[in-house]
């Protein structure tokens, strides 16, 4: 297949959803923040800035270094140095290095980067860890690690693994996400080999229970009961949402119960991270892979596209457990995974994102054990299938563009 542009806008992001070139399972660890030790693979020259802005540069746009800022508001969270990507002017505007011959295939590496915004109007943006890779028949991909929703109050930690099958060419990994205008500010982006959990300290049961769902009152059989308001927001129940569980849990549960059709409500949201939430701390167990589902919707009165996430804030650390973006009123599916694999003190999972006064509706929030090896399979399937159908591309403008003819070869 070949595409001919014939107009003046020269593709500069092509994105191809062509496959899952990397199973993204967000992982909370005890190597998670901390500098880096032995054993690091140095995929990241410079991960910390140490050395100045040298082996990064923007994509797009301006990158700078930076002390402080904001007349000594905003600092490192560790090291002396961050740095920032200014007058960004499209959302996949970014700092990024090229780590092209530094990845070997088939080993998973995990990649964690300490990420904040800055900006005037807003207070929290989603930022996204994205590798793109172009094959040797110059065929490209965009493969997301890991997203959040990232404040401009704090460092967050990003984090989440990617394997690659097969040869890139090239290979660059950047921060993208938040609307034109917005900074990113990164205090770290590292990139080592995921450790083996050696055999001996995983105490994975054999006898887990795949599939058992950890989320108390899913089904809102029993009004809010175990569900409170994060934030000074309110939650009621109503009905009229989907009976059918989401795709992604249905092939991942095989047979299920139907939903109940009702949902929470929540309203009166002064911020975009307020949501209904609820502690699962002692319903983890380490070391088994998480599977979010969920069924979310928005009230009237967005302005643009909203995103909506569910994050377990873990011992105070953000874990992405999925996310989707929509700009309509309909019901979509929220999918994702996660792992912990260092015992923690508290975990919260709640539902968040909408801009500060958009409703927010929630149904059938499960969070069940999968089994990786199947999920893995399944994945595999799942990247065959959307190899034979049609592809997405998503073609934005640059603007100072003179070339007439452009092609993308598929
Ligand atoms: C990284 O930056 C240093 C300093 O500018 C430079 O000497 C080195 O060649 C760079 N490495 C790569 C792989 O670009
Ligand atoms: C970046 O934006 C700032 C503030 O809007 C402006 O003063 C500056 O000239 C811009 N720099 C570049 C290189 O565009
Ligand atoms: C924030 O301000 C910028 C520039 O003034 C504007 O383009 C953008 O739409 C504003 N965003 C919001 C959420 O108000
Ligand atoms: C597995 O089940 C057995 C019997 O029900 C129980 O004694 C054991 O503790 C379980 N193992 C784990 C790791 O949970
Ligand atoms: C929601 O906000 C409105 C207007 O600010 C207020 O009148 C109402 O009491 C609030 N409802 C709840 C449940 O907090």
């Amino acid at each position: 297949m070949e595409i001919l542009f014939s107009s003046l806008a020269l593709v500069s992001a092509v994105i191809l959803h062509l496959g899952l070139f990397a199973e993204s399972i967000s992982v909370y660890q005890a190597t998670d923040t901390g500098p880096v030790g032995a054993g690091d693979d140095n995929v990241i020259l410079n991960p910390r800035f140490e050395d100045g802005l040298n082996n990064w540069s923007g994509k797009g746009c301006k990158i700078e270094l930076h002390e402080s800022m904001e007349d000594g508001k905003i600092f490192p969270q560790s090291g002396k140095f961050f740095a920032s990507a200014t007058n960004r002017t499209e959302i996949w505007n970014g700092i990024e290095q090229d780590i092209t011959g530094r990845v070997q295939r088939k080993v998973a590496y995990q990649v964690t980067a300490v990420v904040r915004i800055h900006v005037d109007n807003v207070t929290s943006a989603g930022v996204q860890i994205t590798l793109w890779l172009q094959e040797p028949d110059f065929r490209e991909q965009y493969i997301a690690i890991a997203n959040s929703q990232v404040t401009d109050k704090d460092w967050v930690q990003l984090q989440g693994e990617f394997l690659l099958n097969g040869f890139p060419s090239r290979l660059v990994i950047y921060l993208e996400g938040p609307s034109p205008g917005t900074d990113i500010l990164v205090n770290s982006l590292v990139v080592k080999r995921a450790e083996k959990i050696p055999a001996s300290a995983r105490p994975i049961s054999k006898n887990a229970t795949f599939g058992g769902n950890i989320i108390e009152n899913s089904y809102l059989d029993d009004g809010t009961t175990g569900w409170f308001p994060l934030g000074n927001c309110a939650l009621s129940v109503g009905t009229g949402s989907p009976h059918v569980l989401p795709p992604m849990a249905r092939d991942s549960l095989g047979t299920y119960e139907s939903l109940s059709g009702r949902y929470i409500i929540v309203t009166n949201r002064s911020d975009s991270w307020m949501g209904p939430a609820q502690m699962i701390t002692d319903k983890l167990k380490l070391y088994l892979t998480y599977q979010v589902s969920a069924w979310v919707r928005i009230g009237p009165g967005a302005t643009g596209p909203q995103i909506v996430n569910v994050a377990l804030s873990v011992d105070s650390q953000w874990i992405n457990g999925g996310e989707v973006e929509f700009n309509d009123d309909k019901w979509h599916e929220i999918g994702g995974s996660f792992r912990i694999e260092k015992q923690p003190s508290n975990v919260m999972v709640y539902v968040q994102g909408p801009a500060s006064g958009v409703d927010l509706l929630v149904s059938g929030l499960q969070i069940f054990p999968v089994n990786r090896q199947v999920r893995f399979k399944y994945l595999k399937k799942q990247i065959d299938k959307i190899r034979k159908r049609d592809i997405i591309l998503k073609f934005s403008r640059l603007e100072s563009s003179n070339t007439v003819r452009n092609s993308v070869k598929v």
